[in-house]
């Protein structure tokens, strides 16, 4: 049974005990729901992999409620103090070296010698780090590989009876995930995401290294189809065929349209929830219009890219 917590203070008080307890909680963060478990405790992150089915090889980001928190975890550098004092709380998540004394399982390490780690900024998120007084590892809250959840009855669809409890906070403004830097060498774009890589340029007064598909990365992209709907996706679609669920962008006519106006912020909060929709039609096809690649498009065509991927 997984219990639907509301996101008031006595849910957030159950929500933090359950994690003490070694219990799996679904949690609102800014970007979309994270499935939360103490970061410390090796049984509850293992017990993450289990609920997501995902392949153990793949680190967790741990969540936190200060950059203070963050820097009992990693060696914090300049780079590091510069993006979180401008992005913080927010969906930047910074890959940096762990601290040997970390207290942080090696299952969501997965063996690596670095951490994810990002303070999150909605509200439930960080009333819930407060509460709990200790990381949270916290990958997004779908069965692995499935569309990211960007409210409490997509969590439940995917992982109902598998989670201990959801803590119900609305729906994910942002929408699409943390934008992941890492900061071990030259700083590099592991994921787009949130927070856009012109932003993190103007910030660090320097060009972002891309990482390259080639190189051997733990990071989300490596699985070609990640975010997949059980639908194939057709990308660019310039016009519709019979029978496809339509998922337009701009002033074009379609079943769901990502943003009538052409707003990034709006496609991207948009995003998984229409996937998620569309998908539940049971078309055999969502075609997609073509999504500009600027600014929040980089990160909507990188999960679109994903979703429509053979596999
Ligand atoms: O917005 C988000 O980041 C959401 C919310 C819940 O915070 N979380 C999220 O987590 O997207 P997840 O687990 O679905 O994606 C985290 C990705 C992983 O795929 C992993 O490859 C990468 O972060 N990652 C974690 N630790 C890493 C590390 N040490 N080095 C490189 N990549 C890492
Ligand atoms: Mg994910």
């Amino acid at each position: 049974m997984t219990q639907i917590l509301q996101a008031d203070a006595d849910g957030i008080a159950r929500a933090a005990a359950l994690l003490r307890d070694g219990r799996l909680v679904a949690f609102p963060t800014e970007t979309v729901y994270g499935l939360g478990g103490d970061a410390a405790n090796e049984r509850a992150v293992a017990a993450i992999f289990e609920a997501k089915g995902r392949p153990n090889f793949n680190p967790l980001i741990v969540h936190v409620a200060s950059p203070e928190a963050a820097q009992a975890l990693v060696t914090w550098s300049d780079a590091a103090e510069r993006v979180a004092a401008a992005f913080w709380p927010g969906p930047l998540t910074l890959v940096l070296p762990a601290r040997a004394d970390a207290p942080v399982s090696h299952l969501a390490r997965a063996g690596l010698g670095t951490l994810a780690v990002r303070m999150p900024a909605a509200p439930v998120a960080r009333a819930l780090l407060d509460a709990f007084g200790g990381p949270v590892a916290a990958p997004s809250a779908n069965r692995s590989g499935q569309i990211s959840p960007t409210c409490a009855a997509h969590v439940t669809d995917g992982l109902g009876g598998r989670i201990d409890a959801v803590l119900d906070g609305g729906a994910c403004p942002v929408g699409v995930e943390s934008t992941i830097l890492g900061l071990t060498g030259l700083p590099t774009l592991l994921r787009p995401g949130g927070i856009t890589e012109e932003a993190l340029e103007a910030c660090l007064g320097r060009r972002l290294v891309e990482r390259r598909d080639t190189e051997a990365v733990s990071a989300p992209g490596q699985l070609h189809s990640h975010y997949a709907p059980r639908a194939r996706v057709r990308l660019n679609a310039a016009d519709w065929d019979e029978g496809e669920a339509r998922l337009g962008f701009g002033a074009v006519e379609c079943d769901l349209n990502l943003s009538e106006s052409g707003d990034m912020t709006e496609a991207a909060a948009n995003l998984f929830a229409f996937l998620h929709r569309l998908d539940g039609s049971g078309a055999e096809v969502i075609a997609v219009s073509p999504i500009p690649h600027v600014g929040l498009g980089v990160a909507i065509n990188d999960r679109l890219n994903r979703a429509a991927a053979e596999r």
